[in-house]
């Protein structure tokens, strides 16, 4: 099929690279100039794992102009939807770039959003192509996509999920993905808006959950590896995602469940659960310096370690990572803060330029630390054998071989 793909970041991107590979006519198409030309160079603009190789296997073509839209048979939208200040979804680049669509559609074509979006937001993009009186179908396709593991988890999904306006736009959408070997499921556009919403919202859930109980496993001088190994071996919770420790960052977690609780209340429900998860989640960075002080009463002067800045390992997105926020209650303190990442040091050093200093090596960031947090759970840092390092070790994310100088969240001391 002939399809174009409106955002060329993580999502439109990786969508375009694998329904290339499955044989699909692929246009990415994306304002940043620089993005396109590099796509067009098979350079990938972002780390993600095997990206590179894929993209240079393709046939796949970037451009900033909207002219293969005329012969599009599927049209995907992918623009970002990016948080306000107050928590809700900016919806702009999504509905500036239905007018660019419409002026280009020429034939019949399946314009169908990809970005994720609140239940009725399709709908009204859907009015505004209604507007300039083409005629299209309209479809609602979510990804669940994780970053570091993009390519492969578009590869291999769970399941598919398409919101469709009428049956005909829905084929045509389930079409695309039809040898995929797993669970696809059609339904209407709203279910499928919030489906990608539940879904992550769900999944802050557990770690939240996790969060308050290794939090009180503290307390009750539990330690709560050792709780969770005997809960999640019940079938009906699983072990996964609830990895406890400093809380979840990235793009989406804190993005998404913020948008659909600012969402619920101007509907007239503010949502329990997810404001707690939510807040939760702002306090976890901050347990980590509260261990801190329990070796190291004043920090002030004291020059600390940050051991991991990007959001997970994998990648080198710092978007509402955990350690930005502890770099940040660290330099309130007075604190001198010395930060080490294998991968997104670049990324970091955009953000917090000279308000830090940056450790070339993991061993550097030891030695020239007074005492060392680990806040992301880079192999290289979780598997490091920290018995040698005689100054305070504070773990947020579940270190492997620790020192004597340790606390570790959800580990009585
Ligand atoms: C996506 C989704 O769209 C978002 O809703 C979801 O929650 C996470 O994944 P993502 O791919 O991560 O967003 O965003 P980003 O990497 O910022 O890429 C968006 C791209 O759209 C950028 O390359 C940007 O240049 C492009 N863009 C934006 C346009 O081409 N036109 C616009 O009008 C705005
Ligand atoms: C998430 C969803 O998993 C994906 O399906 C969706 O499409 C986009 O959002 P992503 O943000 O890339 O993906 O990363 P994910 O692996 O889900 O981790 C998010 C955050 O949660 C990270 O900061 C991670 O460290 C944290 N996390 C994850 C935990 O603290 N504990 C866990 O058990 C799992």
């Amino acid at each position: 099929m002939k399809i174009s793909i409106v955002g060329a970041g993580y999502v439109g991107l990786i969508q375009g690279v694998g329904l290339a590979e499955l044989g699909h006519e692929i246009t990415l198409i994306d304002i940043d100039q620089d993005k396109v030309d590099l796509i067009n160079k098979k350079v990938p603009p972002i780390h993600e794992q095997g990206l590179a190789e894929a993209l240079k296997k393709v046939e796949l073509k970037a451009s900033t102009s909207y002219d293969s839209i005329s012969k599009a048979d599927v049209v995907f939208v992918c623009v970002g939807t990016p948080s306000r200040e107050d928590g809700s979804i900016n919806l702009d680049y999504v509905y500036s770039c239905a007018h660019s669509i419409s002026e280009n559609l020429d034939k019949y074509a399946v314009v169908c959003v990809k970005s994720t979006v609140l239940p009725g937001t399709t709908e009204k993009f859907g009015e505004i192509l209604s507007e300039s009186g083409r005629v299209f179908g309209l479809a609602h396709n979510p990804e669940f996509l994780r970053e570091g593991t993009a390519l492969n988890d578009f590869r291999n999904p769970d399941r598919v999920v398409v919101g469709q306006s009428d049956e005909k736009s829905g084929d045509i959408v389930a079409r695309i993905y039809e040898s995929f070997n797993c669970e696809k499921l059609r339904t209407s556009i709203r279910a499928s808006e919030m489906i990608k919403y539940v879904a992550n919202s769900f999944l802050a859930t557990k770690i939240s959950f996790a969060n308050e109980v290794a939090n009180m496993c503290e307390n009750f001088g539990v330690d709560a590896n050792e709780v969770w190994e005997g809960v999640a071996l019940d079938n009906r919770i699983n072990p996964k995602f609830l990895r406890h420790g400093a809380g979840f960052g990235g793009s989406c977690f804190p993005k998404d469940v913020k948008a659909l609780i600012h969402a619920s209340k101007s509907g007239g429900y503010d949502p329990l659960i997810l404001n707690s998860v939510i807040e939760t989640n702002e306090l976890q960075p901050k347990r980590l310096i509260k261990l801190l002080k329990t070796l190291m009463p004043d920090v002030k002067g004291k020059k600390i370690g940050v051991l991991g800045l990007s959001f997970k390992p994998g990648t080198t997105d710092v978007r509402e990572a955990v350690s930005l926020k502890v770099i940040d209650e660290l330099l309130g303190e007075g604190a001198e803060v010395i930060a080490y990442d294998p991968s997104a040091m670049k990324e970091a050093k955009k953000l917090l330029g000279d308000k830090i200093l940056f450790a070339q090596t993991l061993q550097e960031a030891l030695e020239r630390s007074d005492a060392c947090l680990v806040v992301t759970e880079w192999e290289e840092i979780v598997e490091h054998d920290f018995s040698g390092f005689d100054k305070p070790l504070i773990d947020g994310r579940g270190v492997k071989k620790p020192n004597q100088s340790y606390r570790r969240i959800g580990k009585p001391f």
